[in-house]
């Protein structure tokens, strides 16, 4: 049988990402972030957009070099179609369907958020189905079911931020730049996570909020600056290893329910927070007590990447799942 080669673009916030995939596997997975942001403490939508439009061709070289592909090898195209930002997404879904039009060969439209939980079978060891995943990201917040690549549910979500904004927002008040995820993990590795006792707002069922978490370090931390000006440059590290503990502990009491609830023990996470040291260490921790089996991606794949994208392109491949090339991104966008 003729090897299946596609390669997939992910623009749907501030990453350029192309990947390479053959038969099932990952040849090339280049992602190209954009450091300007960092400097207006979060992303600029516009300027997201021009910067995938400057750099989307060398990372598609890149990628296709790095793969040892050539645009006469694909088999298809795959794109992120949703959800995102608007702008960022046209850039990858104009190119992705111009060169599958080019090409005259098919286009495949992903959900970023879908591809986050697929990123679990890139790699052995992968989880069996039925499993689990708690998705973690910049913009979403899930926990879900997945009894098949293309068979997903979702069985509780954020109602209000999502689990890296709650990391972002509050690194910002402590003056940290964007984005403050990867900083307070790092901060948090030398700091005591009780040193300071934050809200854990509680949702019914298996949904989160975390907009009350925000509220209490917000107010908090007021309160402290009156008293003493250099409160959080003389205890950042304990900040910071507060805060962690507070969202990792929220996250991960809902995702022991899901488990309790489900009787499902395969369980994953994804998403950019997935990186974060704290919620690995909680993961090894439940695995152990209650004995689940546990599935993190690697890094490369816990950020936005197109690697992912591919992956589940694959399985649309394989089920003849094409997009016409009429297709639009959408910046909302829900699972099919
Ligand atoms: O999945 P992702 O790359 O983009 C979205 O789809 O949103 O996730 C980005 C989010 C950001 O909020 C970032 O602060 C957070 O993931 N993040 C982390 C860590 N690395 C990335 N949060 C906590 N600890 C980390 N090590
Ligand atoms: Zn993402």
């Amino acid at each position: 049988m003729k090897s299946v080669i596609i390669l997939a673009i992910e623009s749907s916030c501030d990453d350029t990402s192309v990947a390479i995939l053959k038969d099932g596997k990952i040849f090339s997975n280049i992602t190209y972030g954009q450091a300007v942001h960092a400097q207006f403490g979060g992303v600029i939508p516009e300027e997201a957009s021009r910067q995938h439009m400057h750099n989307i061709m060398s990372v598609v070289m890149a990628a296709l070099e790095k793969g040892n592909a050539t645009l006469q090898d694909l088999s298809a195209i795959a794109f992120t179609q949703s959800p995102g930002l608007m702008g960022s997404l046209i850039v990858g879904a104009s190119f992705a369907k111009s060169l599958a039009h080019s090409l005259n060969i098919p286009l495949i439209a992903v959900n970023h958020i879908q591809a986050h939980v697929i990123s679990n079978l890139i790699a052995e060891p992968k989880p069996k189905f039925p499993f689990l995943c708690l998705t973690v990201s910049g913009g979403h917040t899930q926990i879900v079911r997945c009894d098949g690549p293309l068979s997903t549910t979702i069985l509780g979500t954020t109602i209000d931020d999502a689990a890296g904004e709650a990391f972002d927002k509050c690194a910002k008040m402590l003056g940290l730049p964007y984005p403050g995820g990867p900083l307070i993990d790092k901060y948090a590795q030398l700091g005591n996570p009780m040193a300071f006792e934050f809200a854990k707002p509680n949702v019914n069922g298996l949904d989160y909020s975390f907009s009350g978490l925000k509220t209490s370090v917000l107010y908090f931390l007021q309160k402290q600056k009156t008293i003493d000006t250099d409160f959080v440059s003389k205890n950042l590290n304990d900040l910071c290893a507060s805060i962690q503990h507070t969202i990792i502990n929220v996250l991960m009491k809902k995702l022991n329910k899901a488990v309790v609830g489900t009787g499902i023990k395969e369980v994953c996470i994804a998403g950019g927070v997935s990186a974060n040291k704290g919620l690995r260490a909680a993961m090894e921790t439940y695995a152990q007590k209650y004995h689940w089996k546990i599935y993190i991606p690697a890094f490369e794949y816990c950020t936005d990447n197109a690697g992912m994208i591919a992956m589940v392109a694959y399985y649309k491949f394989l089920e003849n799942r094409f997009e016409r090339l009429t297709a639009s991104p959408s910046a909302r966008g829900v699972y099919e």
